[in-house]
């Protein structure tokens, strides 16, 4: 196949997503297909003159313009096809506030949070926050990676933490913060894979944790009943489904005591060959090299 590889972008998620372009790109080629490598940042242009060169374009994109909707806009109006979430989808689940709301209609358990637009005042924030009570979680509305987001311990901590979040979005959330384990759930084409456990000390899953070697372990599959793997994987389809999404997803989620919280799903996976989707991949049986061919194949479907 023809495939435009798609990464990098202005996003702050744009070294992660460069990072997993490398590995998806030494894939391609060892599947024998042929590769052309785009960045949304500036490529653009290129990419409407060359259309008709590809038969299928490969996204490692996260964050703002990359996975929220944009891009597969532009991609469906050139006619090229590309794996994952569409347009909808990917503007629903890259909005933490209103993937909250998709997901509490379909029943599925959220930590309690609300949304806050840029303007709204102070005051009317340290009131929810003291409803929510401390330690809470106070993040930007659509980014990944816990970038912009804290973790505040007390009230004299809110104010920073707010004037963070807002810096990169207009919409911010207040949520409780749920101190458990952390899972994460793939799907891939309608079917869960094996649920993966993340183990690390900090005190959240922040971007250094995500991302320095060492730092975290992952296991899979996660060392929790048999009974919990399936709810778990039950509701990562469930979210993969109340937010219109295809192909793929990962529904990140929280373990308390017995109960499972979902966070929130991501449309474009991380795709770095340690990333937490083909890790449980390659526990079902799929190399990343079988990932990636099996996601051109949905992409053409
Ligand atoms: N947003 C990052 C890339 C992930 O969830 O894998
Ligand atoms: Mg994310």
């Amino acid at each position: 196949l023809r495939v435009a590889l798609l990464a990098g972008g202005t996003s702050s998620e744009r070294e992660v997503s460069l990072k997993g372009a490398k590995a998806v790109h030494s894939a391609l080629l060892e599947l024998g297909h042929r590769v052309e490598f785009f960045d949304p940042a500036s490529d653009l242009l290129n990419l409407v003159q060359r259309a008709k060169d590809f038969d299928v374009a490969f996204l490692v994109m996260h964050g703002p313009g990359g996975e929220d909707g944009t891009l597969q806009g532009f991609l469906d109006m050139l006619g090229l096809p590309y794996q994952g979430a569409g347009v909808l989808g990917s503007a629903l689940a890259m909005h933490k506030g209103l993937s909250k709301i998709l997901y509490e209609r379909v029943g599925l358990p959220v930590p309690k949070g609300k949304l806050f637009k840029k303007g709204i005042s102070l005051a009317l924030m340290r009131d929810y926050a003291h409803s929510l009570g401390f330690p809470l979680i106070v993040k930007p509305a659509t980014q990944g990676s816990s970038v912009g987001l804290s973790l505040v311990e007390n009230e004299y901590a809110l104010d920073e933490a707010v004037e963070k979040a807002f810096e990169v979005d207009k919409e911010i959330l207040l949520e409780e913060h749920l101190k458990g384990r952390e899972l994460t759930v793939g799907i891939l084409g309608e079917e869960p894979l094996p649920v993966v456990e993340i183990q690390h000390k900090a005190k959240f899953f922040n971007y250094e944790t995500k991302y320095t070697p060492g730092l975290a372990e992952e296991i899979c599959p996660a060392p929790i009943s048999k009974e919990l793997t399936l709810t778990a994987q039950e509701y990562a389809l469930r979210a993969h489904r109340a937010l219109y999404l295809r192909h793929y997803s990962r529904t990140d989620m929280i373990l308390v005591e017995d109960k499972i919280f979902v966070l929130e799903t991501n449309t474009i996976p991380g795709m770095t060959e340690t990333s937490l989707l083909p890790l449980s991949a390659k526990v079902a049986g799929l190399s990343f090299k079988d990932l990636i061919e099996k996601l051109l194949r949905l992409a053409l479907e």
